[in-house]
């Protein structure tokens, strides 16, 4: 049933968007890995019942996305740390009867913003907005970091206090506050709502974007977004969410093949063809 070649997938619904299949096979050439990866649309009731098809047709891992990374992480037998402190899983590797759960979305935004912008987030005043899945899916690489301060604002503020009563006790320095409440400039601002899909930014003032701000928007596109786009009229310099998407991904690559690919090349690729 298994033939040579390993077998990798991104297992969503929908999943036709997906760029995970154009990026690994550059990752594969780049790093000479000979492998399959595959786009799997799995039926909304049935992703445990496809991860485990695919792992008896030779299915080595997988990337998860939408909406299954919450049950990624419920299927998986172990997890790691980061993956625990996300509640959800992006990354699966098969490894015999075990299932090991990950989730390199945070390592992947943190890299891409202190390598691949140069801006380090130790020491710094951190805002991140938005209280949900892929707001809590960063928290702690962005705490490992060590930051100055991690502020959660969330337009249901009760969601932004629970999310943070779950990192206080190991973390001092991350607090929640209402979008009404911020005022003075952050170093780095991330948004992690969903907003810009409507177009819309979240209730901020204008005065927490300073010269040296770096406003990062984990949405991408071929234009800025509105968030970044705002944050840039008010002086800040804007990132969006294109290198977040190709570091996750070898994160990912790393942990199923032990080679972290160069991602610059495959980026530059991304970007000129979005
Ligand atoms: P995801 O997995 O992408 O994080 P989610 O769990 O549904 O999706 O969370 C969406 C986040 O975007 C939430 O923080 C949501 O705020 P609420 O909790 O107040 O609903 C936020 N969000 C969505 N649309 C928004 C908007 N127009 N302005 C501000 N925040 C918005």
């Amino acid at each position: 049933m298994t033939d040579q070649t390993d077998r990798y997938a991104v297992i969503g619904n929908p999943v036709a968007h997906s760029k995970s299949p154009e990026i690994h096979a550059r990752f594969a050439a780049q790093t000479q890995q000979s492998l399959i990866y595959e786009r799997l649309l799995a039926p909304l009731d049935g992703f445990a019942a496809a991860v485990r098809r695919f792992i008896q047709e030779g299915g080595r891992g997988a990337n998860v996305t939408v909406p299954f990374k919450l049950e990624a992480h419920a299927l998986a037998t172990v997890l790691t740390e980061r993956a625990q402190a996300a509640g959800a899983a992006n990354t699966l590797r098969f490894d015999g009867n075990a299932i090991l759960g990950d989730n390199t979305d945070g390592i992947g935004l943190v890299t891409d913003i202190v390598r691949n912008a140069g801006v380090p987030v130790q020491g710094k005043r951190v805002l991140l907005l938005g209280a949900g899945g892929a707001a809590r899916g960063v928290i702690l690489p962005l705490l490992s970091e060590n930051p100055l301060s991690l502020t959660i604002a969330n337009r249901n503020h009760a969601k932004a206090v629970q999310l943070v009563q779950e990192f206080s006790a190991q973390h001092k320095n991350v607090h929640a506050d209402d979008f009404t409440a911020l005022h003075e400039p952050f170093d780095i601002i991330i948004n992690a709502t969903s907003a810009s899909l409507a177009a819309e930014v979240p209730p901020l003032s204008p005065s927490v974007f300073g010269n040296d701000t770096l406003a990062y928007d984990m949405m991408y596109g071929k234009e800025p977004t509105v968030f970044m786009r705002f944050a840039m009229q008010h002086g800040s310099m804007a990132r969006d969410g294109l290198g977040m998407l190709v570091e996750q991904a070898a994160e990912s690559f790393l942990l199923w093949r032990n080679v972290r690919p160069d991602t610059a090349a495959v980026f530059a690729q991304l970007r000129a063809a979005l």
